[in-house]
Parts: C-alpha cells; structure tokens; sequence
C-alpha cells in the first residue's frame, strides 16, 4: 500500500513536470490547432477549418477512408451517397446538423450496423472545432447550416467548463508514452515500472481491440493477474489523448511481440 502512496506521490509530481514542459513550447505541432471564429464566422470559413482538422490534428483520416474500419465519409458508402447526402437520414428526429454533432459528442449514442461503435474523444476538441468539423462534413454533397451562434454557445460553455486536453503534442509512440506517464507503471524494453503489465510482449498475450478497450475503459477487463490492482490504471486516460496518439499506441502495442 505505502509503495503505491510513494508511486502515486511521485507519478503526481512527475505529471505536474511533464505537463509544464510540454504545455509551453510545442502545443501546435501536432495537436489540433485552436480555431477562434467572430459570431459572424461565414460557412465557408467554419468548412475551411474544419477541413484542416479533418485530414490534419483531427485524427479522423486514421480510420476513415480505409474502408473497413470506418465508413467512408468523403465518398459514397453503402450507396447511401457522401455523409453531407445521407447525415438526415440516420436518426428520425434528427436533422443533419445534429446528427454530426451527436457522432461526435456522443458517438455511442448511434452506432452504424456493422461497426463497432466509433472511437473518439471529444474532449480534445473545443466546441468550435467540434462545429468546424460538422461544418465540413456538410459540405460533402449537403448545405453547410452551422451558424456563428452554433460556434458561440458552445465557446461559452468551453470557457465554463474548460476542456480536458492533450498531455503531449506528439504522435511519437514512446513521447506519447512517457508524457502520460504510461512507463510510470508498465515495463518497457528495460524501462518503465512493473505495477501493471509489461508492455512487452502485449501484442502476443491480447487482441487489438483490448488493447483499445484497456486503455480508453480499463475497468471493463481486468488483465490477467492483476485484479489486485484493479482500479490502478487511470480511467481517464481516454480523455488525454487524441484520437490520433490513441491510435498510435494501439498499433505500438498490438505491434510488441513475445
Ligand atoms: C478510431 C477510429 C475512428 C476515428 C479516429 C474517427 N472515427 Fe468516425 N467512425 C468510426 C466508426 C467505426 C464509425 C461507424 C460506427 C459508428 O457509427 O459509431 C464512425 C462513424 C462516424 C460518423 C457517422 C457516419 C455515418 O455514415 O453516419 C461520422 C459523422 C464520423 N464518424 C465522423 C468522424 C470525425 C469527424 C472524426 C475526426 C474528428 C472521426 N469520425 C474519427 C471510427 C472512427
Ligand atoms: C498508475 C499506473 C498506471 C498508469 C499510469 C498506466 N497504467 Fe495501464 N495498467 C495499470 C495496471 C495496474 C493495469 C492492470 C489492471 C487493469 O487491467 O486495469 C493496467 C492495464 C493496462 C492495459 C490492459 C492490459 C491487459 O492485459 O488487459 C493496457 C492496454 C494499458 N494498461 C495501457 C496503458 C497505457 C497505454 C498507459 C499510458 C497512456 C497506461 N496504461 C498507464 C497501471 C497503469
């Protein structure tokens, strides 16, 4: 118990180091930019930056376009024509502005036949980058109805209740590591603590997609020989990450083998 204090005692400390370090100098690279748009924001300004977010900081090209892990957005899927073409048609009672919003905020809400429920973390998204995103999503074969009021209620709720963020503005695997602390308990290559399980080898002993769930809900499964320690794993790792650096240490992960 006293070991886990001292962890916990010094896994804080080293949190509060890591993230001055990083919260200054690199913010932008990798992480999506921050957007700030006037109430009177045209459409095609909101389509343009959700455009850049789409394919860049986003994260949202790491699975869709590829077919099988998502359904196309850009293009025809199903025959039910481009995501601006089919968004009012998913949900009755949702028109298709919403329908985008809610695939975002609430992906469990609505999950396509076929998938599993969409992967996503909004909270590393301010609301106006969440509407940026509707936006161009719209404009692919839709009409674009977001407003500058859509963007302005949701940066007064942003400033409210500030929204969690990135730890590291990096899709480097071991960066995105070492700036969430993951190596404050699992064993990698020689570095790294033994408190949960070795990353060493992961790939071997556990499927992708429990990899996936072991990071974002950890209290779902317990891994094998460790329900003492269960709770120990941050549930809120999810949270810190983009959907991109998600992604990245899935593969990292899945990729160590025995
Ligand atoms: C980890 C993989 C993954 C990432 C990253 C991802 N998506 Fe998805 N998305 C899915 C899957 C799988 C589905 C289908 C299941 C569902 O409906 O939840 C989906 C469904 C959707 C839908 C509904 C499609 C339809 O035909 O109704 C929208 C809209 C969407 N995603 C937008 C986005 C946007 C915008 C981003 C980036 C900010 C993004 N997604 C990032 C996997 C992903
Ligand atoms: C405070 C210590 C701690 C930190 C920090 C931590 N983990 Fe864990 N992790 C654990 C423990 C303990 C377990 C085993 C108990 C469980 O499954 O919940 C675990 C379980 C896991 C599992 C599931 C393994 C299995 O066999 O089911 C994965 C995957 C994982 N961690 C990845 C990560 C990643 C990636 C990070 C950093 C983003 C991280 N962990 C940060 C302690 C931690």
């Amino acid at each position: 118990m006293t070991n886990i204090k001292v962890l916990g005692v010094m896994i804080g400390t080293l949190a509060v180091y890591t993230w001055i370090a990083n919260a200054i100098p690199q913010i932008e690279s990798a992480v999506p930019e921050e957007v700030s748009f006037s109430a009177d924001v045209s459409p095609a300004e909101l389509v343009a930056a959700g455009a850049e977010l789409y394919s860049g900081g986003g994260g949202c090209t790491t699975c869709h376009g590829l077919e099988t892990r998502a359904p196309n957005l850009l293009t025809d899927y199903n025959g039910e024509g481009t995501i601006g073409q089919r968004c009012g048609t998913r949900v009755s009672g949702q028109d298709c502005k919403t329908y985008l919003h809610e695939s975002m905020m609430d992906p469990a809400g609505y999950v396509l036949e076929g998938f599993e429920p969409m992967v996503f973390q909004a909270r590393v998204l301010s609301g106006a980058q969440i509407w940026s995103l509707v936006a161009f999503l719209q404009d692919q074969g839709g009409v674009v109805t977001v407003s500058g009021s859509d963007v302005a209620t949701a940066a007064e709720a942003d400033a409210a209740a500030p929204a969690g963020g990135p730890m590291v503005a990096s899709n480097d695997p071991l960066e995105i590591m070492r700036g969430n602390l993951c190596l404050g308990c699992h064993m990698l290559d020689g570095e790294g603590a033994e408190l949960g399980p070795a990353f060493d080898g992961m790939g071997s002993r556990i499927a992708t997609d429990r990899i996936r769930t072991g990071i974002i809900d950890p209290a779902l499964e317990i891994a094998e020989g460790f329900d003492h320690l269960a709770g120990s794993m941050p549930p809120n790792l999810g949270d810190m990450l983009t959907a991109r650096q998600l992604e990245v240490l899935v593969d990292f992960l899945a990729g160590q083998g025995g």
